[in-house]
């Protein structure tokens, strides 16, 4: 094959040459690039293993398939690469993929808390780190960003997605994405592929629960959930991923009108699609296919390129070929756009990329990464309430530091997968350093129930046996009182959130709340540090405490982190991406939601759109979040109030430290549309701006209000902006009422 035609620029294969290496290449071949295996089948002298032992994947399948999820480490990926290629008929190097999400072994706190750092920056800073990390350790391509809107706190994997809003959304997907391939998919050094996912709206099952049904309508679905994606699509995302859930009754992975239609020619996404894990295979108990070759089929037809660990392409896609159910052209189409992407990221010419045993060394876990994890939890920590007590006084105050996560090692979220407790900073470690012989005790387990009797978490050391249980809480008793004030770190373990972590019940488990009532009860100066993967009913602790920080889980630096915000070293200033609802029962509960004809407030009380036993707002709404110091807001003014076709207004506050401390508060901007063609949402964030103030300090801040805010999915199903009434709001949370109102002629 010529293989001399070259791109100048980049140095790497032509148009041509691709298309002549696919020519070139045997049906079985093309196959193989379309099949993805784990990397256990190459670790172990041709022992077939995993996977691809239940899938009963052959010897000369798993020598042709093109990619490698899950493994990791330079040395490792370059013996397998160098194998491979020798035993490969056209020397097509691998792919290697693996989930990296919220970083590689230094890990940052969970995309929920990302999202609530309301700075998108940062989180491309942090894949920029994690895309580092991956590289050197012989990575092409993450499985991240996951951009799908979550607004159901019973679902695990809210702790996976920046949130409930559309917008704010698509600004984090974008920055990822960028953060790890680059800008316009540079793929320059240290850089790696991305892939977007769950396509779509994966973050929507019915009822929270794991891997449901969604059922959205086309104009929900456009407006709310395809934006994100989109974003990640403009930023040049290499890679979708399909969703294990159906969308209109059609399994996403078997979907041609979702993967041809709105990804490939609305969307404009002309890269690789690939399967989820197994979700090929699962059209069959989804009840759309048969077998697995009807699978194959509807996959294939609807466009998804490569199948991510069934047999289902491997062992069918050649007959339906030779039978001529499947034309070879769609084969084709599939395996160049694996080709291109292997090419884009340079395999053809170098097969190992950054792979570096010397690299891996110096650079995971370096300082400079640890230093960026400790910065951007500091970022990410939400406080919801402070009667005064935070910072906390080191010299002048004695505290205690009481819960089950002051020890835990394990507060990186549970996909990190190449992330180790080992590495992480708890917050014991971090006193021993900065408050040293500070008071310190377990209290309870993370879990209710004795070890093995447990149903929120299959680990027997996240229970206690009772007499210990017993000792553990009449210990913090005591500790309590002796106290001024004591840190009650509490929440949910990493484990119970995550994929397959649905929970009905989101409150904080009966033995940490009973850890709560008893410590409060003999000391009232109680600040509860919040460890959680999704938005969790506080009800009664926000009654009691006096103070309240929501730390999510916050990586490998997180000790540290929560430490310096305790003592006010770091100010906090996260919002909430999604709202903690007044209860279970109100969930979903989100700020953006549509208007109905008798609302609450407005409509004649009995009748209207509410409960006869809670109210209709959350406990803390989105874009929520105190400071230790205060920020005071001017009204908003605008420097007109008739917006003509394609112009714009601009509108000002003016923002002031009022308070004794430095701080970063978050400005939002939020329309309204006063009357459309369609229901619309009571508001919509459109805008953010983080200001960082010094005591006293004054700043005005401007945004500029365009057209392009205040598009929408219109009649037709394609975007509109109406004429008429819109409010525009700026303020440090969704339920702000400082409102201007302007017209569009
Ligand atoms: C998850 C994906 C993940 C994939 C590969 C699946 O179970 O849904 O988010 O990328 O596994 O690990």
């Amino acid at each position: 094959m010529e293989r001399n035609v070259r791109n100048k620029e980049t140095d790497k294969l032509n148009i041509r040459d691709l298309q002549e290496l696919l020519n070139d290449m045997s049906l079985e071949e093309k196959i193989g690039q379309m099949v993805q295996i784990t990397g256990g089948s190459f670790e172990n002298d041709g022992l077939i293993t995993g996977p691809e032992k239940k899938n009963g994947l052959g010897a000369s399948e798993i020598r042709l398939a093109g990619s490698v999820i899950g493994s990791s480490g330079a040395d490792k990926l370059k013996r397998i690469q160098q194998e491979y290629m020798e035993n490969h008929p056209h020397r097509i190097p691998l792919l290697f993929m693996s989930d990296v999400i919220n970083g590689y072994r230094t890990i940052f706190p969970i995309p929920l808390a990302q999202g609530s750092s309301f700075d998108p920056e940062m989180s491309g800073r942090a894949a920029r780190v994690a895309a580092k990390e991956a590289s050197v350790s012989g990575l092409h391509l993450t499985f991240s960003p996951m951009a799908d809107l979550v607004n159901d706190a019973r679902w695990g994997r809210v702790m996976e997605s920046t949130g409930e809003d559309p917008w704010l959304n698509s600004q984090f997907a974008g920055a990822m994405v960028e953060g790890y391939q680059g800008k316009d998919a540079q793929f320059g050094k240290n850089q790696i592929a991305a892939c977007v996912k769950h396509f779509a709206a994966y973050g929507a099952p019915l009822a929270g629960r794991e891997y449901n049904t969604v059922e959205l309508s086309e104009r929900t679905l456009r407006d709310a959930y395809l934006p994100s994606y989109q974003a990640a699509v403009d930023a040049g995302v290499s890679m979708v991923m399909t969703s294990f859930n159906t969308l209109n009754r059609i399994p996403a992975s078997g979907n041609k009108q979702l993967m041809r239609q709105i990804l490939r020619d609305e969307m404009g996404f002309e890269g690789v699609v690939i399967s989820d894990w197994g979700a090929i295979e699962e059209l069959i108990p989804h009840g759309v296919a048969e077998d697995g070759k009807e699978a194959a089929r509807l996959a294939v037809d609807a466009g998804v390129d490569i199948d991510m660990c069934t047999a289902s392409y491997a062992h069918n896609l050649k007959k339906l070929v030779e039978d001529k159910v499947v034309s070879e052209d769609l084969i084709d189409e599939a395996v160049m756009r694996i080709l291109k992407l292997k090419n884009q990221l340079g395999l053809f010419e170098n097969p190992y990329r950054d792979a570096d045993a010397l690299d891996e060394k110096e650079c995971i876990l370096c300082e400079a990464h640890r230093l960026e994890a400790r910065k951007f939890a500091g970022e990410t920590f939400v406080l919801l309430k402070n009667e005064n007590v935070l910072p906390l006084k080191n010299k002048e105050e004695k505290t205690a530091f009481i819960g089950p996560q002051v020890y835990n090692h394990e507060i990186i979220g549970s996909w990190s997968i190449f992330g180790r407790a080992k590495d992480t900073v708890s917050i014991a470690d971090a006193l021993k350093k900065r408050v040293p012989g500070a008071v310190l005790a377990e209290g309870s387990a993370f879990a209710d129930g004795r070890p093995g009797t447990g149903v929120m978490a299959a680990r027997a050391e996240l229970h206690k046996e009772d007499a210990e249980a017993e000792r553990l809480l009449q210990d913090a008793k005591r500790i309590a009182a002796e106290v001024d004030t004591v840190v009650l770190a509490l929440g949910e373990h990493q484990a119970f959130s995550g994929e397959a972590k649905s929970r009905a019940d989101i409150s904080v488990p009966d033995c940490q709340m009973r850890l709560f009532r008893e410590v409060q009860a003999v000391n009232p100066n109680v600040v509860v540090v919040l460890f959680t993967g999704r938005p969790l009913d506080i009800r009664e602790i926000s009654q009691k405490a006096k103070a309240i920080l929501v730390v999510w889980q916050p990586g490998t630096e997180g000790g540290n982190a929560v430490v310096d915000a305790l003592y006010g070293d770091v100010n906090p200033s996260g919002k909430l991406a999604m709202s903690f609802p007044y209860c279970v029962g109100q969930v979903p509960v989100f700020y953006n939601e549509m208007r109905t004809g008798r609302p609450y407030g407005l409509a004649e009380e009995a009748y209207s759109s509410t409960y006869l036993d809670i109210p209709n707002k959350p406990l803390y709404p989105f874009g929520f979040g105190l400071s230790y110091t205060s920020f005071d807001i001017s009204p908003v003014e605008l420097d007109g109030a008739v917006m003509g076709k394609d112009g714009e207004i601009r509108a000002s506050v003016r923002v002031k430290n009022t308070g004794n401390a430095k701080g970063k508060e978050v400005l939002q901007l939020y329309i309204r549309d006063h009357v459309a063609k369609a229901a619309r949402p009571v508001r919509e964030l459109k805008a953010i701006r983080k200001v960082e103030l010094n005591a006293g300090e004054e700043k005005i801040v401007t945004f500029s209000i365009t057209q392009q805010m205040l598009k929408y999915i219109g009649q037709d199903m394609r975007y509109a902006v109406d004429q008429g009434k819109f409010s525009v709001y700026i303020g440090n949370s969704s339920d702000t009422q400082n409102e201007r109102v302007f017209e569009v002629v």
